[in-house]
């Protein structure tokens, strides 16, 4: 396992982070990941030497089980070794008005809820997980700017949102002297690109490092799903009953990344990683959510795998349909 710098903070991380989404996660009756499966894949990726953690307030059913997870795992392990990321955002107490967004009041009980799930007195990084138009982002960045100088939180994370967000946001801290955000986490992948090159563009020009979330695009940069929308039993695809799902650009670019993979003898997963490490614009982590040992060891492989700038250019084609 390789480990780069995080952006701009001063900490090393590996250059893959294990997503923990499906962590106690309940779809259509079934438990994607169970106690016991996340306890297996967080002691395959550590023995396979990643460090970076990810999860947020949300995951799970009921809200905190990923958080727990991880917290009981944990137990056994130092905490120092680990760099984990925490978000929050998204509601977590569905009857109190006040149980969700990224006001004062709503970020500072959720902090204490994931420190208590996890079993740690900081976070690593903690990412707003989305923009909350009802609360003034000063507010937010003032709030996180306490929680950091308390000594609960490391570093701030952005995820998903406008790139005006993203700049004004960190203008606010700029101009009022506070914290920001150093860590990004928005959907990017070879198929996912054009709805996320201006945000891209601001990561770039400002030094903030990139965790892509489903960059496998949830399983479909794997090859695992066909045109004629059959989805292998038990998938991600099968769990959600996906329904032509893929568009046919999404379809021309899994060629290409198959087409590749075919040509280094590597798996259609370890290219699309490998396009994503590969971004030479700004530091880029992906998060994957590999839910089986073997997943994981096909996307750790990773490192065996390099592509030439024509490897590239094909994937790239394929996307602008050249
Ligand atoms: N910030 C946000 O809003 C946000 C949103 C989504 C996710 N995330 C974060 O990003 C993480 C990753 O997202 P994701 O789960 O969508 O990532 P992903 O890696 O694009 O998709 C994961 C799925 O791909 C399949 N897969 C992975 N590796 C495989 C392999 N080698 N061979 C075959 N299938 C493979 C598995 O599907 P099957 O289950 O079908 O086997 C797995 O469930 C999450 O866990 C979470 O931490 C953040």
């Amino acid at each position: 396992m390789d480990y780069r710098t995080l952006g701009s903070t001063g900490i090393k991380v590996s250059e893959l982070c294990l997503g923990t989404w499906r962590f106690g996660k309940e779809t259509n009756g079934v438990v994607e990941t169970d106690r016991e499966r996340a306890h297996e894949l967080l002691t395959a990726a550590w023995e396979r030497g990643i460090n970076f953690i990810d999860t947020a307030n949300v995951y799970g059913d009921p809200n905190g089980t990923s958080e727990e997870f991880i917290g009981d795992w944990l137990q056994d392990y130092a905490r120092e070794d680990f760099v984990l990321a925490s978000k929050a955002y998204f509601p977590f107490d569905e009857t109190n008005p006040n149980g969700r967004g990224l006001s004062r009041k709503h970020i500072r009980a959720q902090i204490e809820g994931t420190l208590e799930r996890l079993g740690t007195d900081y976070l690593d990084v903690y990412y707003i997980h989305r923009w909350d138009d009802e609360t003034p982002i000063r507010e937010t960045l003032r709030t996180l700017t306490e929680l950091v100088r308390d000594g609960k939180i490391n570093y701030l994370g952005a995820s998903s949102m406008a790139a005006w967000k993203l700049t004004k946001a960190l203008w606010q801290s700029d101009v009022e002297g506070l914290e920001r955000f150093e860590v990004t986490q928005p959907r990017f992948n070879p198929t996912f690109r054009d709805e996320v090159a201006d945000y891209l563009d601001v990561c770039a020009d400002q030094d903030l490092a990139v965790c892509p979330y489903s960059p496998l695009e949830s399983g479909f940069l794997t090859g695992k799903y066909d045109r004629d929308g059959s989805t292998p039993d038990g998938s991600r695809g099968d769990l959600l009953a996906w329904d032509n799902h893929f568009s046919e650009q999404q379809w021309r670019v899994l060629e290409a990344v198959q087409s590749v993979a075919g040509e280094l003898d590597a798996t259609p997963a370890q290219v699309t990683l490998r396009w994503l490490l590969a971004r030479n614009r700004f530091t880029c982590i992906p998060i994957i959510g590999a839910r089986t040992v073997d997943q994981l060891d096909d996307n750790t492989r990773v490192s065996d795998v390099s592509l030439s700038d024509y490897h590239v250019e094909q994937i790239d084609r394929a996307y602008h349909g050249e």
